[in-house]
């Protein structure tokens, strides 16, 4: 959504700019001083969807009459200091969807934006589409979840042509960004939430580390100083904007459940605790199952994947449907030489060796979450992969 605002001084911008972020963290603001004239011109073929008028007076009305009747698209927003019945007749009858007082708190305007956006759904008839959020989270140290929830979001990337965003929730030890890239990443989510006022695409985009065209990742803080900086609606917002802008937002989450994995959990479109077959792994897994039980979360929602599988081990598959009363959803073989090489030389599996068990499991695991269009279009996952 684009959101431009007319103002007379960078004080007030900056105030509106900040209440419009908030409620909008997706929404492109950009601020032009206005000092009357005709608005079309201001407008200047921008084409904004919303656009806030600061310090309007009847002197206005005309100029705003005129681009409500050029461009009826764009909702319009006054705020003035002139509140009066006339004022305001006159103002709904030039186009005019609120009227906001000068004088009005940041709640109060963010409110007006509230009530704007919910009639702009209700004509439209929904929000923007949004991107799946996926996370992955290991049920004991080690099962592999950062390297499949790494490798997989490199996969929906680089053969679906997804737009994929990893970001690394191990606040304290994260290193999703060195299991598939050797560059250093621009910025982490610590540095991104001290800005977190002025987060919006362009700044997320550009704090990601461009790992493959259509893949990018936010690393983890690099200083444990920094951690305190990333507050949980930090993550709230930061991942909101992201399913805005991605196709797919892959959350590599910490092992250990604690605020923040409870609330990326509770938005999470689809949770893949990982395990293996040995009895450590599963007893961990058992447990992490009955939280997700006892926070209610459908089943079709958990994912089980079983990592590092080797047929003729003394846990089978079955036992382990058993013990944790419930399905495996996928089963990764075991790789051990082509998984250590990866995380090694920092080069996602499937592009160091595409023919190794994991990238093909990897590869068909995508396929699953893309609609059938974008493989035909694409001329076919399956000649696609065997061509190559
Ligand atoms: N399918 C596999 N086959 C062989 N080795 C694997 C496989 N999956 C992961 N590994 C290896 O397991 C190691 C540990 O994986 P990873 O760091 O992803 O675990 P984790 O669950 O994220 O652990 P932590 O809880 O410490 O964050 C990786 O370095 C990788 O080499
Ligand atoms: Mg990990």
């Amino acid at each position: 959504m684009k959101i431009k605002v007319l103002h007379n001084n960078s004080a007030r911008f900056e105030f509106i700019r900040r209440a419009a972020a908030e409620k909008n963290p997706a929404a492109e603001i950009s601020g032009s001083v206005f000092a009357g004239g005709a608005m079309p011109a201001v407008i200047n073929g921008s084409a904004p969807d919303v656009l806030i008028v600061d310090e309007a007076t009847r002197g206005c009305l005309d100029a705003i009459e005129s681009l409500s009747l050029v461009s009826p698209g764009i909702d319009i927003v006054l705020i003035s200091a002139d509140t009066s019945a006339e004022f305001l007749m006159h103002a709904m009858r030039s186009g005019v969807r609120e009227v906001v007082p000068s004088n009005a708190s940041h709640d109060a305007l963010q409110a007006a934006l509230t009530r704007l956006s919910q009639k702009r759904i209700k004509q439209t008839g929904s929000a923007a589409p949004e991107g799946k959020v996926f996370a992955f989270l290991s049920c004991k140290g080690g099962s592999g979840a950062t390297f499949l929830a790494a490798n997989f979001a490199y996969v929906l990337a680089t053969e679906y042509g997804k737009r994929v965003a990893l970001i690394d929730l191990n606040l304290q030890f994260g290193d999703a960004a060195m299991f598939v890239s050797e560059s250093h990443p621009p910025s982490n989510l610590a540095e991104l939430s001290q800005q977190i006022h002025r987060l919006d695409a362009s700044l997320l985009a550009a704090s990601m580390l461009e790992v493959a065209p259509n893949f990018f990742v936010l690393a983890a803080p690099d200083n444990p100083d920094h951690l305190t900086d990333v507050q949980r609606e930090h993550i709230d917002t930061i991942v909101r904007l992201a399913r805005l802008h991605y196709d797919f937002v892959v959350l590599d989450l910490p092992r250990s459940l604690n605020g923040v994995s409870l609330q990326v959990l509770d938005v999470a479109d689809m949770i893949f605790p990982v395990m293996q077959l040995t009895l450590p792994f599963v007893r961990d897994g058992k447990r992490l199952l009955t939280i997700f039980r006892s926070l209610d979360y459908p089943r079709s929602k958990i994912k089980v994947i079983v990592n590092r599988y080797e047929k003729g081990g003394e846990f089978t598959l079955d036992d382990l449907e058993k013990a944790i009363d419930g399905r495996i959803a996928y089963v990764v073989p075991n790789s051990y030489r082509a998984a250590a090489a990866s995380v090694n030389l920092g080069i996602p599996i499937a592009k160091a060796n595409r023919n190794d068990p994991i990238s093909k499991f990897l590869i068909e695991m995508g396929r699953e979450f893309v609609p059938e269009e974008t493989l035909a279009a694409n001329g076919g996952w399956f000649s696609r992969i065997f061509s190559r």
